[in-house]
């Protein structure tokens, strides 16, 4: 399904494209186009380059590892995300590996690299859907996260599917339209609060 955003000034494509779906079609994804999508999170900037992220990665070829992974997730998040062919845990590192100092930038840069994950699949007609709900103390459980590391977040990625084989509820999230806040909202000039005439005029 597409649900392509509606623009108030021109972007690039493959952001127009992203979306978030709950409907995932029962189709594995190529091992090396899963490839593709963590080499563009590799490629991602981050404060001195410390590339704090990590991904555990499930796929459902490995059913056990699957269901590992997908049993970290809330179980709102699991009753669709278990149709995903792929499933990401994310996991940060929230102190610089030189001097053991905090990285106050470490979740920015997580979601920079998630973002270009993400902007890869879109472009290789993927969907992916990120997640905070996940029992984060089971992931560091389960897998062993040592201590200088943070489980974050999730992502499920597949092809699409019709959102008619989803349930009532989420079906409805599916199809309901997509909203922004306009530029005018966030984007401030000289005082706090006050839009910037960059996007007051046109
Ligand atoms: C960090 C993050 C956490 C999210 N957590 C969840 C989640 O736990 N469950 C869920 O259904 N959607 C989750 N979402 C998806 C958002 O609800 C979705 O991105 C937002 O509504 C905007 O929709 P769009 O991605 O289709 O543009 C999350 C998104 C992000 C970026």
């Amino acid at each position: 399904m597409e649900k392509p955003a509606t623009t108030d000034h021109p972007i690039l494509d493959v952001l127009t494209r992203r979306w978030s779906p709950y409907a995932f079609a029962d189709r594995p994804i190529e091992p090396k186009k899963i490839r593709s999508l963590l080499e563009a999170a590799r490629w991602s900037a981050s404060a001195f380059n410390e590339q704090p992220w990590r991904f555990i990665v499930a796929t459902k070829d490995d059913p056990d590892g699957f269901a590992k992974a997908l049993a970290c997730l809330v179980e709102p998040n699991r009753a669709w995300a278990q149709h995903a062919p792929v499933l990401i845990l994310t996991v940060t590192r929230p102190t610089f590996t030189r001097n053991d100092k905090p990285n106050r930038v470490h979740l920015h840069d997580l979601g920079l690299a998630a973002q270009n994950l993400i902007v890869q699949a879109t472009g290789m007609d993927l969907f992916a859907h990120q997640m905070a709900g996940v029992l984060l103390d089971k992931v560091r459980e389960d897998y062993g996260i040592p201590q200088d590391y943070e489980p974050a977040t999730a992502i499920a990625i597949g092809y699409g599917a019709d959102p008619a084989e989803l349930p009532e509820d989420v079906r409805a999230k599916e199809e309901a339209p997509r909203s922004r806040m306009p530029l005018s909202e966030f984007v401030f000039g000289d005082n706090w609060g006050e839009a910037s005439p960059l996007v007051t005029t046109s």
